[in-house]
């Protein structure tokens, strides 16, 4: 996702805005550019592709003595990834960047564009800059002009803007994305969205709160709240271990991305809600012309999120669906027919057995459509056409965050599919739209949860073995579950239908048979819990996970009130990933980097 460095002193601006862009790097961009403001004139570079690009084309360009400057690494979420998009985005004399979105933007550039201003980018953020200069030209103030700026937009945004109308000074305000400012005893000033770039370089921090915004000089920080009155900043000592700033003070990567989970679904389902149905500007909707059959491919967790797609396609979208482990896909001399859309999933796009199964599906002809996380990867390139996940650089070789994204993806394309084939009524797409809203806040990782999860995980370290189980879309859940907690706790768990258990598996029950339900209250309650007691009688461990207190549980981990399985579904998933976590830090197991395994399978 993207990331904002700006800097203002007499060192090597460039070399420390290059630099910083650098330590952003691991969050996932797709082109980047930097902008100086020296002597009175600003010098600005872009490229698209890798950090290389944009050094290649700054190799010419020195800076000695004070200038201001500002820096950008761009994730594509609208508008593809070209020098034109990339940030820092110009004005007549000012340069911005910015992260987040603006979601006023279109009414903004309407007015802007019919007083005559030019847009050079299919952005959001250019109307920032465009607006700026609007107002500098009525009030000839440029602090007011910036301030007036922030408070006539609506989303979210960190923003840092540079002017030859204050050439001293770096403007900036926060609203929802984050933004610091780091300081040293030479009076130089270095801006970040996160602490690793200015580690090394700053002794103290402030972290810009919510409705900041303000300017700051050599001399001066200037900083107001949403009201519009000044604060002190608040500055901290500077953390110097750039690993634990990566991680943001969480233990492991993945404990990290559990809890980014509420955000990168935000990024997810931005610009893709409308009020009754949903917006996929990347693909067309031809893909589905002719299209009788969708046959969903991957493997591990992307295989699950395929799974659970499967029962979100034929409940919703009222087409026939089947389902694939790529490996097993390639050797079984599959039949495929053209009226059959090719869907695979891969948080790499790299993974080998998904790819080769998309290179068959090409050859024999098939429509393709890849759901990734990865712009530019190898299956992106190869598909005919691509849907991103947005979940930002996953590092936990235990994938969660990918996998939330993956399931709203999921969600939001059975809605889209039913709108064109008219297999639910528009007032049911807008229900499960105003469903699909909710769920950043059903994964908001709650602290009396996590803290419950933790104390509970010491009674589930030995026994032998674990049977997730769930009907439904929850079945895939609870194999996802019981992935997670192989992975990474070494611990044999498998994932069952609860139907299914007293078809043989049900004769491992005893104490020492570690059970965890999925209990929907809004899905098969009844028929689940029978299944659960059927267990609870023949003495298996049970921790259940429901909205409903079950008391035939040894252990019972409440989620909150939700109005949707859908909803369950998330809430249930960060318990089982918080399960597995909590278990594997128990052991003292390497979270992030379990044995024998590899973020990304690409060898057969
Ligand atoms: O990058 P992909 O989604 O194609 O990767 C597929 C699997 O290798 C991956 O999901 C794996 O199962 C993860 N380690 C699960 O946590």
């Amino acid at each position: 996702m993207c990331g904002i460095v700006g800097y203002l002193g007499k060192k090597n601006t460039k070399q420390i805005l290059l630099d910083g862009l650098k330590e952003l790097e691991y969050r996932g961009y797709d082109s980047a550019g930097i902008a100086v403001l020296q002597n009175g004139e600003f010098s600005n570079f872009k490229a698209v592709g890798k950090l290389v690009n944009l050094e290649e084309k700054t190799k010419d360009f020195k800076t000695d003595g004070f200038s201001v400057g500002i820096g950008h690494t761009r994730w594509a979420t609208h508008g593809k990834p070209t020098e034109l998009n990339a940030h820092p985005h110009l004005g007549e004399s000012s340069y911005v960047v910015h992260n987040g979105i603006i979601e006023n933007y279109a009414t903004l550039k309407k007015e802007l564009q019919s007083s005559g201003i030019t847009f050079l980018s299919q952005t959001d953020t250019e109307v920032i800059v465009h607006q700026f200069e609007k107002n500098l030209k009525i009030s000839n103030n440029p602090f007011e002009a910036f301030a007036k700026t922030v408070k006539e937009l609506h989303g979210a945004y960190a923003i840092l803007l540079v002017t030859k109308a204050e050439p001293n000074a770096i403007f900036f305000a926060k609203q929802g994305s984050p933004m610091l400012v780091g300081i040293n005893a030479e009076d130089e000033k270095y801006f970040a969205s996160s602490d690793t770039p200015i580690i090394g370089h700053c002794t103290n921090v402030n972290y810009f709160e919510d409705g900041d915004y303000g300017y700051i000089t050599s001399s001066e920080i200037a900083i107001f709240d949403k009201d519009k009155k000044r604060k002190e900043p608040k500055f901290l000592t500077l953390l110097q271990n750039k690993l634990s700033a990566q991680k943001n003070g969480f233990r492991f990567f993945m404990e990290k991305e559990i809890y980014e989970q509420s955000d990168v679904i935000s990024d997810t389902l931005m610009g893709r809600l409308s009020e009754n149905e949903i917006i996929f500007d990347e693909i067309d909707k031809t893909l589905f012309d002719g299209i009788s059959e969708i046959k969903l491919c991957a493997c591990g967790t992307s295989y699950h999120s395929a799974m659970s797609a499967s029962y979100l396609f034929e409940r919703y979208s009222r087409i026939k669906t089947s389902l694939e482990i790529a490996s097993e896909f390639r050797y079984r001399e599959p039949v495929m027919s053209s009226d059959t859309l090719f869907i695979v999933i891969s948080q790499s796009g790299e993974t080998a057995d998904t790819l080769e199964a998309l290179k068959m599906a090409k050859a024999s002809g098939l429509k393709t459509l890849v759901i990734c996380n990865v712009d530019n990867s190898s299956m992106v390139r190869l598909a005919d056409a691509t849907i991103l996940t947005r979940a930002g650089i996953e590092k936990g070789v235990a994938s969660t965050k990918a996998f939330a994204t993956q399931i709203t993806v999921f969600w939001m394309l059975s809605l889209y599919i039913a709108k064109l084939k008219n297999s639910l009524e528009d007032n049911k797409i807008a229900k499960q739209i105003s469903l699909l809203r909710e769920i950043p806040s059903h994964v908001k990782v709650n602290d009396d949860l996590h803290e419950r999860i933790k104390r509970l995980s010491k009674r589930y370290l030995h026994g032998h073995g674990f049977f997730f189980i769930g009907r439904d879309i929850f079945y895939p859940l609870a194999l996802e579950g019981a992935l997670k907690l192989k992975e990474i706790s070494y611990l044999h768990a498998e994932g069952y239908p609860s139907g299914e258990m007293k078809h043989g598996p049900i004769a491992l029950a005893d104490p020492e048979l570690f059970t965890i339900a999925l209990l929907p209250k809004h899905l098969h309650y009844e028929k689940s819990k029978s299944n659960v007691e059927e267990l609870s009688a023949r003495d298996s461990t049970i921790c259940a996970i429901s909205q409903i207190e079950f008391e035939k549980a040894d252990d019972f981990v409440q989620i909150s009130e939700c109005r949707d399985y859908m909803l369950e579904f998330f809430e249930m998933m960060i318990v089982v990933q918080l399960l597995s976590l909590e278990i594997s830090i128990r052991l003292g197991n390497d979270v992030d980097m379990p044995r024998n395994l590899a973020k990304s399978v690409t060898v057969e």
